[in-house]
């Protein structure tokens, strides 16, 4: 099992998983492409044997990126940032069915630990479980919040599909978790 950075020739495999396990056209090749060769937009993959079983896309946003960062309650996640300048958000983190279970999540989360003094994730809520939830806990994040339909408008904006919802709207619930350094606690 082997961390790497994000490549273009990953993009297809991505693509197909992410297709699989989020819903059809979720993540894009357009938005794949901001991963590659960037300071602010950071993506691992994990690979057995050269296949991809898991991936991982966070973005190192400011405090004046905050309003354009969350697809719902930003006015909340102002105040609950505030002050924070160095904050990696994690957009979306994947593995493949076949390989779960054997840590990978937990792995592709501490290869991102150290990008900034902040981290923020949106876990998705399956019905009643959230999958990511025990392996943030893990990782010293502190749940915060569900939102409602985090996903409701951008869905039907931008037309994908929802594993679990189907055709837009998605309707699914999203949990944010934070991990902040001792220091930027308040
Ligand atoms: C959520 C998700 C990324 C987790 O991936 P994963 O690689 O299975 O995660 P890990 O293996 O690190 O941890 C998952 C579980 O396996 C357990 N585990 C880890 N290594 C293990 C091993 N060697 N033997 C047995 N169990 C093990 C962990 O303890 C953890 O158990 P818990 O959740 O009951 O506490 C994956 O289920 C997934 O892609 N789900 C769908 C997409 C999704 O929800 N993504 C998150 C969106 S924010």
């Amino acid at each position: 099992m082997q961390i790497t950075c994000l490549k273009e020739n990953h993009i297809k495999e991505i693509i197909l998983l992410s297709d699989k396990i989020f819903g059809l056209n979720f993540l894009t090749t357009k938005c794949l492409y901001q991963y590659i060769n960037s300071h602010v937009h950071f993506g691992f993959v994990c690979t057995i044997d050269k296949n991809i079983i898991g991936y991982i896309l966070a973005d190192n946003i400011n405090y004046n990126l905050l309003k354009s960062s969350f697809l719902k309650d930003n006015e909340w996640f102002e105040t609950a940032l505030i002050g924070l300048n160095n904050i990696c958000l994690i957009k979306q983190i994947a593995v493949a069915e076949e390989s779960r279970k054997q840590g990978v999540a937990n792995l592709l989360i501490q290869k991102i630990g150290g990008l900034a003094e902040t981290h923020c994730c949106l876990a998705w809520k399956r019905g009643q479980s959230t999958p990511l939830k025990n392996v943030l806990l893990r990782n010293n994040f502190k749940f915060q919040k569900t939102i409602q339909e985090y996903w409701k408008n951008d869905s039907q904006m931008r037309k994908y599909n929802c594993s679990t919802c189907g055709k837009p709207p998605c309707l699914c619930r999203a949990e944010v978790y934070f991990k902040k350094k001792a220091s930027t606690i308040s």
